[in-house]
């Protein structure tokens, strides 16, 4: 690989000093809005959880979504200002995350963040939600400059990119059918967890033997670099019929959920280190809602071929910050964005070489 470390060139924004921009971030189920200095300085950074609301349904409703992101949005923005100690006048731009997401969660995210910036007449900047997973790091490691390598997991991806520059992604390896959290929040429901099932079953691991049950690690030693858990979701999910037909189901769960813990990192870890040795760079970063787990962490960063970094644990799961984050690294005019919308290429994922 080209020694590509300086190849950045700031352009636009990235060139003016204490650059501030206000994300808003509306793509599941938080409702979050922040203000980030120069991409990398967090001067406030608001959240409102719905998850209590969606926990009674087992899982997030988009209509419930929307119409909580159309209720709270104002008074999220407002408290995100508030604690920046900054007027509307103040910011430099607006940010909003355009996609992958539910799409009327998206919308009342989208809506809210073109009539400010067309009131405010200030630029609006569209922004992938993985491209926020990954500038997550960005706040947290002042210092983190590409080329890396880093693996986004969360509820609907498993990917590993190469980030050979700010804005220069190529897809190395994803999940062929379920996301790595999917497949946490999954096994979880079957253990009789509540959702989210991620940090329930990494709660309920710290209890367990990991080597208690051997589940199969899909598509381990071979040539590509993608993932498959759905496979392994079954076997779990057949071993607990079994050992609830031999009523011994609630003697073993924590096992249950270690093993099926310790199955998922290896492959992550894996496949994500295979990847790093591949290309030749140094870094290894992780992001999205999976990368707040204690296992993976703790696996990730016994490797001592390369340098590991992991967002802080609330940057993990989504957040506005990181979304601003991101935004700040947009290499384009940003008055290009003056008139966005919800485009298939900022709907879907981010765009690869
Ligand atoms: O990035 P995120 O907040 O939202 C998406 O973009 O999807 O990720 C949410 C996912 C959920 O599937 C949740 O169960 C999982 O991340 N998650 C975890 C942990 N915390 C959240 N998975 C494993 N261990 C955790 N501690
Ligand atoms: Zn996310």
């Amino acid at each position: 690989m080209q020694n590509r470390e300086n190849a950045f060139a700031p352009t636009g924004i990235q060139k003016q000093k204490n650059v501030r921009i206000l994300a808003i971030e509306t793509s599941c189920d938080e409702t979050a809005a922040a203000v980030v200095e120069d991409g990398r300085h967090v001067l406030s950074n608001v959240l409102y959880s719905q998850i209590e609301i969606h926990r009674a349904y087992g899982g997030v409703v988009p209509e419930i979504a929307s119409r909580n992101h159309v209720e709270k949005l104002p008074y999220i923005v407002q408290a995100a200002l508030q604690e920046a100690g900054m007027s509307f006048a103040e910011l430099d731009a607006i940010a909003v995350t355009a996609g992958p997401g539910l799409v009327g969660a998206l919308l009342t995210g989208v809506s809210y963040a073109k009539a400010l910036a067309y009131t405010l007449k200030k630029p609006l900047i569209a922004i992938n939600h993985m491209e926020g997973h990954i500038a997550a790091n960005y706040i947290t490691h002042l210092d983190l400059a590409p080329p890396f390598i880093c693996l986004i997991a969360s509820g609907g991806h498993s990917d590993i990119i190469l980030v050979r520059d700010y804005g220069d992604y190529t897809l190395l390896g994803q999940t062929r059918d379920d996301a790595a959290g999917e497949a946490f929040d999954k096994v979880a429901r079957v253990l009789g967890l509540p959702y989210p099932g991620g940090p329930e079953i990494e709660k309920l691991a710290l209890h367990g033997e990991a080597d208690a049950f051997s589940f199969t690690k899909a598509f381990r030693g071979e040539k590509h670099l993608d993932f498959s858990f759905s496979g392994l979701k079954t076997a779990v999910i057949q071993q607990v019929r079994k050992l609830e037909a031999a009523g011994e189901l609630e003697a073993r769960k924590a096992d249950i959920a270690a093993s099926f813990q310790k199955s998922v990192v290896t492959a992550l870890v894996e496949n994500t280190m295979k990847a790093a040795q591949r290309s030749g760079v140094r870094k290894v970063v992780f992001g999205g809602g999976v990368s707040a787990n204690g296992a993976l962490r703790a696996m990730a960063e016994k490797e001592t071929a390369f340098e590991v970094y992991f967002p802080a644990l609330k940057y993990c799961t989504d957040n506005a910050a990181m979304i601003a984050a991101a935004a700040f690294y947009k290499k384009e005019d940003l008055a290009a964005y003056a008139t966005l919308s919800l485009n298939a290429s900022a709907t879907s994922a981010l765009q690869y070489r």
